[in-house]
């Protein structure tokens, strides 16, 4: 049986391909002990993050809403969101088209294979594998996604309904994401168009995140801990725990809730909002049973877009912490330093900050 494993790990590119015929995690996917998940460790869900209820946002609760936001991403980085009208419908098909998508045989999915992380897209493994050390126990899909007719005609076509279905949730997120950007402007005290106006013609990608069964979930991570360099997330996930965010030096684990989404603040977002804002480390573990989906949509500045703290925002008692850059630049920096825990914004800083 060695001799079957040891050929699998050789020369399966996907880890779907490979999970399903190992009953250990390959050495490749072991992390040193002081780098371990830790899983009796983690606080579960009775602490979890806040949950905001965005019906009446255009009407009668509108100012108590923007401040729970507004609290939410000064003291977590991280909410749920429920009545954010995107229909159940919707979100049950983009779920199915994942786990289909996941489960076609393996020559069918790597017609879609790349390592070239600037591929608009691609299906790919792990994290980087191009310049990481360790390998994370996850494949995923990613996609551009707008402006929808440039990319759309390079997605799969296979399951046949991918496009039409992606397409339409795509749509249906840029709407609600275009109406958090409003409400978070407004929950720093700016102009509601602010944070769209600053980031451009704006960039929306997305990822489908299949982690498999592990036999061993405490040797290695779905994703290591991160913190995402776009602007705003908008996280989809089914209904197996795995998603962690930290809070005062621990982990919290986000336990599903059907039909909500979470959301939490990038990089960029807490630039803008020059530290008002929070882009908190979070990360993904596995477990040994259940295979797991998550549908990250990452909205981002446009490459060419000049990010910089908003200028209402600076005065005399509180400077710029960052200097400008191009959402280019960070994002280069980003997929070629790997997922590390210190957080790439230092890099950006001013040298007074
Ligand atoms: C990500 C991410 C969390 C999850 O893709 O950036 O943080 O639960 N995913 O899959
Ligand atoms: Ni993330």
């Amino acid at each position: 049986m060695a001799a079957t494993t040891t050929t699998a790990t050789a020369t399966k590119v996907l880890l779907t391909d490979l999970a399903s015929s190992v009953n250990h995690v390959p050495s490749n996917y072991i992390r040193p002990i002081s780098d371990r998940p830790n899983l009796s460790d983690v606080q579960s869900s009775d602490a979890s993050i806040p949950l905001i209820d965005l019906q009446g946002l255009q009407g009668p609760n509108h100012s108590n809403i923007i401040k729970q936001i507004g609290q939410a991403c000064r003291q977590e980085g991280f909410f749920q969101i429920k009545n954010h009208g995107i229909p159940e419908t919707l979100i049950s098909t983009i779920m199915n088209i994942a786990r289909e998508f996941f489960r076609l045989p393996e020559s069918e999915r790597m017609k879609s294979y790349s390592d070239d992380p600037t591929k608009t897209t691609r299906l790919s493994t792990s994290f980087n594998v191009k310049t990481e050390k360790v390998s994370n126990w996850r494949d995923f899909l990613r996609l551009h996604c707008y402006p929808l007719e440039d990319y759309v005609n390079e997605w799969p076509s296979n399951p046949s309904s991918f496009r039409e279905d992606v397409a339409e949730y795509c749509t249906s997120v840029r709407g609600l994401v275009l109406r958090l950007l409003e409400a978070i402007s407004e929950s720093l005290g700016l102009e509601r168009d602010c944070i769209e106006k600053a980031s451009g013609k704006q960039g929306q990608h997305m990822a489908l995140n299949y982690y498999p069964p592990c036999p061993q979930p405490e040797l290695t991570y779905g994703l290591p801990g991160h913190t995402d360099p776009n602007l705003i997330t908008i996280l989809l996930q089914d209904d197996v725990p795995g998603l962690q965010v930290l809070r005062n030096g621990k982990w919290i684990a986000v336990n599903p809730i059907p039909n909500t989404f979470i959301v939490n603040i990038g990089d960029q977002m807490q630039v803008l909002s020059n530290d008002q804002y929070k882009s908190v480390l979070h990360r993904a573990v596995v477990n040994c049973n259940k295979e797991r989906i998550s549908i990250p949509t990452f909205y981002c500045p446009s490459n060419d877009a000049l990010i910089g703290p908003a200028k209402d925002l600076i005065d005399n008692d509180h400077p710029a912490i960052y200097r400008n850059f191009t959402y280019a630049e960070y994002y280069e920096k980003f997929w070629n330093r790997g997922l590390a825990t210190e957080c790439c914004l230092d890099m950006f800083k001013t040298s007074s900050a």
